[in-house]
């Protein structure tokens, strides 16, 4: 019998030290022998966010002995490992670079191939930790730093069919927890909070909702909470924000991801129909009952990572660095960090700031009909029409839409 390769992964990309061994079984499934974690949380939580150079500290001081851990909870040793696979971006440069320089210099060191991931494609391969799934499919992906609707077809072969304009999902789950009081990290409290309370309570817009294609904003629903917050005086009313920002976001993916499929169905020729949810927001299970069943309407198989792989973790580093190790698809030593690495390689970058400005400029123009002044009396905020679109276009001009 053969050797089953044996991949070591590292993950440093953000706020999370990860080391995973991976494998495969007789039919060619990967197997997870091992997945350490490490979460700054606690280094973070009193700044409100990730602070760079902190977080590169942390990932310093942990690096050893995760990837040792990772080694020993595998039950193999240093000499059967096959490759190194390390997280090379979209991230934090100072993060990048330790998992990157760590992972090369272990690859050297027991003269091994390295192999180079992009974050993004570790989200979009994650599902098949779990499952038997073919290409093409259609992943959504959302975490704290992107939001997109992907046309999957192949191992690196990426088409982005929509993408959020301004803040990714996770984003506005934090910044909205921020606003309500909730320590860093928040998104996983809202959907806790949320539990409690009316979601019918309040009336948030929906930035684009009947325009735009499966394109996405979440911006606008940050100052509507912001105005909200500003007249609650009870917890009771929290949980109702909390609800009604949960329910907002719900009917927002519903509608958009219908839109997803039919892009995604006029540029493939399906046999079978399926929709992958990955990234940190795709552990929330409201979001996931929501579009299970509209995977149920719309006859298309759903499919989620396990949660605890759903969030930054460096089985799926590995996952990817099981399929190039197959390809033969290996890096340089020299390969650098790429603080931006878009999967779409037509996603260029002046042709993304282009499309970002010409789309706020277009809401600007047609904004008040996105929220009416009625919701706006609705929901409790006063005044004269909403202007986040206003205020997008005049100071977020030049911003790229995506961190990582
Ligand atoms: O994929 P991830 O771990 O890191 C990035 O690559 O960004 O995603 C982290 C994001 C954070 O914004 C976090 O608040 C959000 O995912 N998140 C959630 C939930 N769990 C994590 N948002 C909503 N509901 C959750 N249950
Ligand atoms: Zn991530």
């Amino acid at each position: 019998m053969s050797k089953k390769p044996l991949i070591l992964g590292i993950e440093t990309s953000c706020d999370e030290t990860a080391a995973s061994i991976i494998t495969q079984n007789d039919q060619g499934s990967p197997v997870v022998l091992s997945s350490v974690v490490s979460s700054q949380v606690e280094v973070h939580k009193k700044f409100g966010g990730v602070v760079p150079e902190l977080a590169a500290r942390a990932h310093i001081d942990k690096i050893d002995w995760i990837v040792q851990k990772a080694i020993d909870d595998s039950g193999k040793k240093i000499n059967e490992i096959d490759a190194v696979a390390s997280t090379a971006g979209p991230g934090l440069i100072v993060c990048l670079s330790v998992g990157l320089s760590f992972g090369k210099a272990f690859a050297a060191s027991i003269n091994k191939p390295f192999i180079a991931v992009n974050h993004l494609e570790g989200h979009a391969l994650s599902p098949k930790l779990n499952s038997n799934l073919n290409y093409p499919y259609l992943l959504l992906l959302i975490s704290g730093g992107h939001s997109q609707f992907l046309n999957v077809q192949g191992l690196g072969k990426y088409k982005r069919l929509g993408t959020t304009i301004d803040d990714a999902l996770g984003e506005a789950f934090d910044k909205t927890a921020k606003l309500l009081g909730i320590e860093f990290p928040g998104g996983p409290q809202i959907e806790i909070l949320a539990k409690k309370g009316d979601p019918n309570k309040y009336d948030l817009p929906k930035p684009i909702f009947s325009k735009g294609g499966c394109n996405l904003s979440f911006a606008g629903l940050k100052t509507a909470v912001l105005r909200i917050t500003k007249n609650i005086k009870t917890d009771q009313e929290k949980f109702d924000l909390a609800a009604s920002f949960q329910r907002t976001i719900e009917e927002i993916l519903y509608k958009k991801t219908k839109i997803a499929f039919k892009e995604f169905e006029k540029q493939n020729a399906l046999t079978e129909k399926n929709f992958v949810v990955a990234g940190g927001v795709a552990a929330n299970q409201n979001i996931r009952n929501m579009l299970i069943n509209l995977c149920e309407e719309e006859n298309y198989q759903s499919i989620f990572p396990p949660i605890e792989l759903c969030g930054d973790n460096a089985a799926m580093i590995a996952m990817v660095g099981l399929e190039k190790f197959k390809l033969k698809e290996f890096s340089q030593l020299d390969h650098p960090a790429k603080p931006r690495w878009p999967l779409d390689e037509n996603d260029c970058f002046f042709e993304r700031c282009w499309g970002s400005i010409i789309m706020q400029y277009w809401l600007m123009k047609s904004e008040p009909d996105v929220w009416s002044i009625d919701q706006q009396i609705k929901s409790g905020a006063k005044g004269a029409p909403w202007d986040g679109g206003k205020k997008l276009s005049g100071c977020k001009k030049f911003k790229v839409n995506e961190k990582r």
